[in-house]
């Protein structure tokens, strides 16, 4: 659809195509109005370059691009994120292992290791609730970290970065309290990888190329050359994997091994202790 110049801010919003939220996040994204000032302004007429921004975003979004990636931000454990197209969109299930996370840390000196930090989600969100906490995140990726990093400075979150492919970089006698990972859980060929969000998404956040527990499988086993005694490994994973994570994590000797549920009541993290 082509948006015309002149119609009234009300009479634009009224009569985009998509949802009514996505149809004023877009309108607020081409003008620079909050959402406030789209109702006290209501009556201004959309100027020519605001139409044609505004019939591109429309677009995008109606051919399935995420508007996370549209409008280059998304919210998480109520900090505001940049996100691009080499980072996965960081999704509110994740903020469950934030928690588990932030149960575990010990108080006084901590350490966290964020494997796989992508938008630096996990790690800055720890970061910036345990601002006395030492926190590492690493990922494969150089524009994730570059991105990850942008978002710890925007959020005032201390945290150290390091490229490596899993624990490739860290130094042999490295060790944390806790361990989280998000890591790349999906299977090669999985038909999710061709719908929806997904298909924006990069490819290397979302599968392992192999049967969706390899990551998986190598940080359970690297995990405890880098835990304290006692220290917790932290997973997510995908939403028919807690019995295959659990049972990784059993036979790699880690204790109190258990999962948890997400909002939706899906067992989400699985974790245990070194
Ligand atoms: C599912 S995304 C998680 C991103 C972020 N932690 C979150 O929860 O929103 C997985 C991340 O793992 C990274 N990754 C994939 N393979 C990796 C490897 N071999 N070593 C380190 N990171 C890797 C990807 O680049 C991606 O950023």
């Amino acid at each position: 659809m082509t948006i015309q110049p002149g119609t009234s801010i009300t009479a634009v919003q009224a009569g985009l195509p998509l949802d009514p939220l996505e149809n004023r996040i877009l309108l607020c994204h081409a003008t620079g109005l909050t959402r406030v000032q789209l109702i006290t302004q209501g009556d201004r007429p959309l100027a020519p370059d605001e139409a044609a921004r505004l019939t591109d975003l429309v677009a995008r979004r109606q051919r399935g691009e995420p508007i996370a990636y549209i409008v280059g931000r998304r919210e998480f454990f109520g900090l505001d994120f940049q996100v691009g197209p080499a980072v996965l969109i960081p999704r509110p299930d994740t903020e469950l292992i934030v928690e588990l996370a932030l149960e575990r840390l010990p108080q006084g000196p901590a350490r966290l290791l964020d494997m796989g930090t992508g938008s630096g989600a996990i790690a800055v969100a720890v970061a910036h609730t345990r601002p006395d906490a030492d926190v590492t995140a690493l990922d494969v990726s150089p524009d994730a970290l570059a991105l990850a990093q942008a978002n710890a400075a925007a959020n005032g979150a201390r945290v150290r970065f390091l490229h490596s492919s899993w624990f490739d970089a860290l130094d042999a006698g490295e060790i944390f309290d806790v361990i989280a990972s998000n890591p790349p859980y999906i299977a090669a060929g999985d038909e999710h990888l061709a719908q929806g969000d997904l298909r924006f998404e990069p490819v290397g956040a979302l599968t392992d190329h192999a049967d969706g527990l390899s990551a998986l499988r190598t940080i359970i086993e690297g995990g405890p050359r880098h835990l304290v005694p006692g220290g917790w490994l932290l997973l997510e994973h995908g939403y028919d994997q807690a019995e295959a994570v659990r049972t990784l994590l059993a036979n790699a000797g880690y204790a109190e091994v258990q999962s948890w549920q997400d909002l939706a009541g899906i067992e989400r993290v699985s974790g245990g202790r070194a």
